[in-house]
């Protein structure tokens, strides 16, 4: 195995970890995971689109899970691809991997649902935001602006979205970055409610998103990014 995968297998694993944990109602310290997310940014400086290539998750993760590898991993190379430095990649690729954290308060059977959600269970579906937030506030070293992204990665470039009260926030970069990578990665997953788009589909549907839903330079840098596909 080449040296990225083993890294990335690595940090997979201190996710997981942290999942684990979280589900047994632990708040775990966030360090392990961050020192190999550092590490990770460090490649993607290197050679953003290799770790595009990654496929480090097992067929019986969870679909959040999974969902939450690939929006770290695409935050990661996009960040790098965008020039940011070592250490913004970094929080960027954490906001990723933990910007779903809050969907473990959400009940299963809504999670899992196949058909519509009712509106109370959109109600609560839509908590998983201050949910995470509660939750990485709380382990010891996330950064600042990891916690601000899993507030408001469905906070929408032009202010509205949810949670209302992360509207007025000022959002920096993981949070952009993020919004770009979870759109893409759920637009093109199976899910029980939702044939995957095709990457032409994804692609015009992050188009038509520019400017209202998403940040218009993020989106390009994401095209860019991912020309050859995903
Ligand atoms: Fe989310």
């Amino acid at each position: 195995m080449d040296r990225l995968s083993e890294l990335c297998l690595d940090a997979v694993g201190a996710l997981r970890d942290i999942f684990a944990e979280i589900g047994k109602g632990l708040i775990p310290a966030a360090e392990p995971l961050m020192d190999r997310v550092r590490a990770l940014a460090h490649a993607a400086r290197k050679d953003p689109a290799s770790l595009l290539q990654l496929d480090p998750t097992r067929e019986d993760d969870r679909y959040t899970f999974q969902h939450s590898v690939s929006v770290g991993l695409l935050a990661l190379a996009l960040a790098a691809s965008l020039g940011h430095e070592g250490e913004q990649v970094a929080e960027c690729g954490m906001a990723g991997f933990l910007h779903d954290i809050g969907k473990s308060r959400v009940d299963l059977h809504i999670l899992d649902k196949p058909g519509k959600l009712s509106g109370d269970e959109v109600l609560e579906m839509q908590k998983h935001p201050e949910y995470g937030a509660e939750i990485v506030r709380g382990m010891a070293g996330v950064p600042a602006s990891v916690v601000e992204a899993v507030l408001g990665h469905h906070v929408r470039f032009d202010r509205t979205g949810y949670p209302e009260s992360a509207r007025t926030l000022c959002l920096g970069i993981p949070c952009a970055v993020v919004a770009v990578a979870d759109f893409y990665n759920a637009t093109t997953t199976l899910r029980a409610y939702q044939r995957p788009m095709l990457r032409d589909e994804a692609v015009e549907a992050l188009r038509r998103a520019r400017g209202t839903v998403l940040d218009d330079t993020i989106v390009e840098g994401f095209l860019e990014l991912t020309d050859g596909g995903v």
